[in-house]
């Protein structure tokens, strides 16, 4: 997932590009304790203005993060890239640093996606945000046409495997010492949309 391949011919953010992407209230949230209450994810596009809240999360999410000139890249360089954040509307508790609870990056590439990057914010895990922002990526896949999802995860993290398998993706191949900091293998899952 942590891979960056940018020689892809051009292409827009097509089918699905509304500002906002449904609403929807989280699965679980009722049963959240000892923190505000979580009433609704709210998924749209991530903007620049998005990524102090971005930053935060995805450095306490990975061992070797992504810069913020990588997603600064993947917003106004990249034409096959789109970034969709969740958010927490209304903010909860009133408390803007965890009002954008995740986000994820794919790329659109003709009829193949490839999920880049996934986080959910630490303290909202577990509460549906991961699996709202999978479902609108299929969604929006659908909507392009797309027939295949490809992801690379690594072998250990269980918690996102299981999010994808929850989904159909299957694992498909190994790809030995893909990954850095620490060194591990990936498993390269894939999704059929046909
Ligand atoms: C992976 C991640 C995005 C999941 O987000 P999330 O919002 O917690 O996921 P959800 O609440 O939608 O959970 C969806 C499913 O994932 C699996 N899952 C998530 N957390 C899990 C955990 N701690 N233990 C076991 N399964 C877990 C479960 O199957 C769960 O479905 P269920 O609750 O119906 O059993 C989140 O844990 C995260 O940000 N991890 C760090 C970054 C990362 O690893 N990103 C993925 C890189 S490939």
């Amino acid at each position: 997932m942590k891979a960056r391949h940018l020689a892809w011919p051009v292409t827009g953010w097509g089918v699905g590009a509304s500002e906002d992407f449904s609403p929807c209230v989280a699965a679980r949230a009722p049963t959240y304790e000892g923190g505000p209450a979580l009433n609704k994810i709210k998924i749209s596009r991530m903007t620049e203005k998005d990524l102090d809240e971005v930053m935060r999360i995805e450095e306490v999410s990975f061992s070797a993060p992504w810069s913020r000139g990588m997603f600064l890249t993947e917003l106004r360089d990249n034409p096959f890239s789109k970034l969709l954040i969740a958010r927490l509307d209304p903010p909860a508790g009133g408390d803007e640093q965890v009002r954008l609870a995740g986000y994820c990056c794919f790329w659109v590439i003709f009829n193949e996606v490839h999920i880049m990057n996934l986080a959910v914010h630490p303290d909202w895990k577990r509460k549906g945000i991961g699996s709202r922002l999978v479902e609108e990526t299929i969604s929006i896949s659908r909507e392009h046409g797309v027939k295949k999802i490809h992801l690379e995860v690594r072998q250990s993290n269980d918690q996102a495997r299981r999010l994808y398998e929850k989904f159909g993706f299957q694992v498909i191949a190994a790809r030995p010492n893909y990954y850095t900091h620490p060194r591990e293998d990936a498993v390269l899952m894939a999704l059929d949309l046909e």
